[in-house]
């Protein structure tokens, strides 16, 4: 089996969190956000792994997480860019000779490296796949005046989270193509979505786990804690 590589993200300025320290350096258990996902894919069969930062955080990530925790997988830490996609690019490209890649949110600590390895597994039987979770609420889509327009079935909603998972020439191709047609790039929240319009390749959805939230406004700090405690203990 060829090489593996994942694609941690944090590049992104947290703004939904709304403090002055982007999220994904808000600090958890006493360790920088960022440092968990880390942890995890370092502990995961994953080979390579490329770190997207934002622009003058290269130096920080690399003296501060990368060398003060000694992860010895991270290949690189590159800057990413405006949109999430951007910096997905910015990843994919600074890959070299790789077989399969995941790409993952920083800012979702919670992920385990069980998690990780079935997503790894799933690239390699499906090409594609993303892991979620079925939503356990009813969703409704309102109308433009936020009235109540559809209820589509539950039966056939998941909540979508990282890591999305992919062989890695279908995923580059996707994303060269997207990135020289200007037409597709608005509303882009995944990279599932890239790969659904880019190519003809389905993308499959496998269960994850519903610990495994994405960080994003204050309250989900308080929640990421009693998350973390659970799987790496209390202290
Ligand atoms: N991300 C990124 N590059 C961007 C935007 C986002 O690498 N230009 C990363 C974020 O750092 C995060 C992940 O993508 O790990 C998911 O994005 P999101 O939760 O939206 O984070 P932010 O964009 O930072 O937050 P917000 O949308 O509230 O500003
Ligand atoms: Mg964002």
């Amino acid at each position: 089996m060829g090489r593996t590589a994942a694609i941690i993200l944090a590049a992104g300025k947290g703004s939904r969190m709304g403090s002055q320290i982007h999220k994904q350096y808000l600090e958890l258990k006493g360790k920088p956000m960022l440092y968990f996902a880390l942890k995890a894919f370092e502990s995961s069969p994953i080979d390579d792994i490329i770190l997207v930062t934002g622009p003058g955080e290269v130096d920080y990530c690399q003296k501060d997480i990368v060398d003060a925790y000694g992860f010895t997988k991270v290949r690189t830490i590159i800057e990413g860019g405006k949109e999430r996609y951007h910096s997905v690019y910015e990843g994919l490209k600074s890959i070299v000779d790789c077989e399969s890649v995941l790409i993952h949110d920083g800012a979702r600590p919670c992920i385990t490296t069980k998690v990780i390895e079935e997503a790894l597994a799933g690239a390699r039987t499906y090409k594609a796949c993303v892991v979620g979770m079925p939503v356990k609420d009813t969703i409704k889509v309102s109308d433009d005046r936020g009235y109540a327009a559809i209820t589509p079935d539950r039966n056939s909603l998941w909540l979508i989270q990282t890591p999305q998972a992919f062989e890695y020439q279908l995923v580059w191709k996707a994303y060269e193509r997207l990135l020289s047609s200007e037409s597709y790039q608005t509303g882009i929240t995944d990279d599932a979505m890239v790969v659904e319009t880019m190519t003809q390749e389905k993308v499959k959805l496998i269960p994850g786990d519903y610990a495994n939230i994405k960080v994003t406004t204050p309250e989900d700090m308080e929640i990421a804690k009693v998350l973390l405690n659970r799987i790496y203990g209390n202290e």
